[in-house]
């Protein structure tokens, strides 16, 4: 059992406070991705699962057992870091059996768990190797190699993949995205500040912002329905484009959010928008078209495939469907009633300060707790906003009072 919850938890440094009443929930073999802008507290809320940091106050339990004053070594955890960690001077086999051989597993017993994690990681000829003659790619896979023979309940994982080149990181995610499928009851843990990764590896994502849980949910409640404009404008890339004034007019919101993917070219003058082309670029497979449509930032339009528009043109275009976010002045957003904004689920309850020890090897991990999810409910829809044309009007994004309102839904409607 490897269920993992934190509940009030603080850490600061002297008088600073980077994680502040932090509570998630986390089930036995759940995958949770940690994402938020840098500094905002994912590295010191692993190092405190994993008992690297103590804790200033609050409470950690894994599998039913508070681990505050627990040993790093003695929490069933394993981490994996961005940097590998790995014992120059040994082998693959060496750098894999190190742990096992200061608990004194027998040594045919140690043989057989690195051969095993080596053939799961395809490190099988690279065991008699110094760290130094593989690739990144291999390190990375040694480095995890080491945190699975030591069999940990939970997994922690810090940007594991972020020296990796682009080939290598997909090549090394899919090796993740397997070893999950292949260790069904350990939790995992994984920071990383790839989109990609976080969409597909996770079960459920947890934003963080300045030490603060924004929002818990799965890839998919996060993308359809973020509880702020800052979870909003975080998750997805390019990042969805917000509209205020009197672009946000005709859908009674302080600012309207629709997704690049979500925009859809119209004849000229019978979109909700019009602006002026400022530049666009061709990926092959798909385009990005920005914009100026008064707003601070360019407006981002996806367009399937190669763009005719080109500098200079003028564009016109309008949400596909409802495929639209209205928030109000707070940045909430705007439904008709049901997604409350998440809180944490985890009941409040009374905290204890803990003080973990401190010690622990490079693999020593630790795994984090997902707490409320708070999703919202269905989208009340709202007709379409297929309305007038627009002015192109600027600032940026604002927020104004607070209506009831539709928020998006999905309809399928490729075009373009
Ligand atoms: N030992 C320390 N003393 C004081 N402040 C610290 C210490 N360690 C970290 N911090 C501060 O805590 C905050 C969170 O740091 P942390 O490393 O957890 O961020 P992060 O979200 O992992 O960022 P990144 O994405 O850049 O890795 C930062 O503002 C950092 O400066
Ligand atoms: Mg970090």
């Amino acid at each position: 059992m490897s269920d993992l919850q934190i509940t009030n938890l603080y850490k600061r440094y002297g008088n600073v406070e980077v994680l502040k009443d932090i509570n998630l929930d986390i089930k036995s073999g759940e995958f949770i991705v940690f994402v938020g802008p840098s500094g905002c507290g994912k590295s010191t809320l692993l190092r405190t699962i994993s008992g690297l940091e103590t804790i200033s106050a609050g409470q950690l339990e894994i599998g039913g057992r508070v681990v505050n004053d627990v040993a790093p070594s003695k929490r069933g955890i394993a981490m994996v870091f961005q940097s590998y960690a790995l014992y120059p001077h040994m082998t693959v086999f060496d750098n894999m059996a190190y742990s096992l051989k200061l608990t004194r597993t027998p040594k045919d017993e140690i043989r057989k768990k690195v051969e095993a994690a080596a053939d799961m990681l395809q490190l099988g000829p690279y065991l008699e190797r110094l760290p130094k003659a593989l690739s990144g790619g291999q390190r990375q896979r040694v480095a995890i190699g080491r945190a699975i023979v030591r069999n940990p309940q939970v997994f922690l994982f810090d940007e594991p993949l972020s020296n990796l080149d682009a080939a290598l990181r997909v090549a090394t995610r899919m090796e993740i995205a397997k070893l999950k499928e292949s260790l069904p009851g350990t939790t995992m843990i994984y920071v990383t500040h790839d989109q990609v990764e976080a969409m597909t590896l996770a079960d459920r994502i947890v934003v963080l912002k300045d030490g603060v849980v924004m929002q818990v949910g799965t890839p998919m409640e996060l993308y359809d329905h973020p509880q702020s404009l800052f979870v909003a404008g975080f998750i997805g890339s390019p990042k969805m484009n917000f509209l205020t004034g009197k672009n946000a007019e005709s859908y009674k919101a302080e600012t309207v959010g629709v997704r690049p993917e979500h925009m859809e070219i119209v004849p000229n003058g019978k979109g909700v928008w019009s602006g002026k082309v400022i530049y666009s670029e061709d990926l092959g497979s798909d385009s990005f078209i920005y914009v100026d449509i008064g707003e601070e930032e360019a407006i981002i339009v996806r367009q399937e495939g190669k763009t005719p528009y080109k500098s200079g043109a003028q564009i016109s275009f309008a949400p596909k469907g409802d495929l639209y976010h209205r928030f109000d002045k707070a940045g909430k957003p705007l439904t008709a009633g049901t997604a409350a904004p998440a809180k944490a689920a985890v009941a409040a309850k009374s905290t204890k300060p803990a003080n973990p020890t401190t010690e622990g090897t490079p693999d020593e991990g630790v795994v984090g707790a997902a707490g409320a999810v708070a999703m919202p409910a269905k989208p009340a829809r709202k007709p379409a906003a297929k309305a007038k044309t627009a002015t192109p009007k600027a600032g940026a994004v604002k927020t104004t009072a607070a209506k009831k309102a539709p928020v998006r839904k999905a309809p399928a409607k490729p075009k373009v």
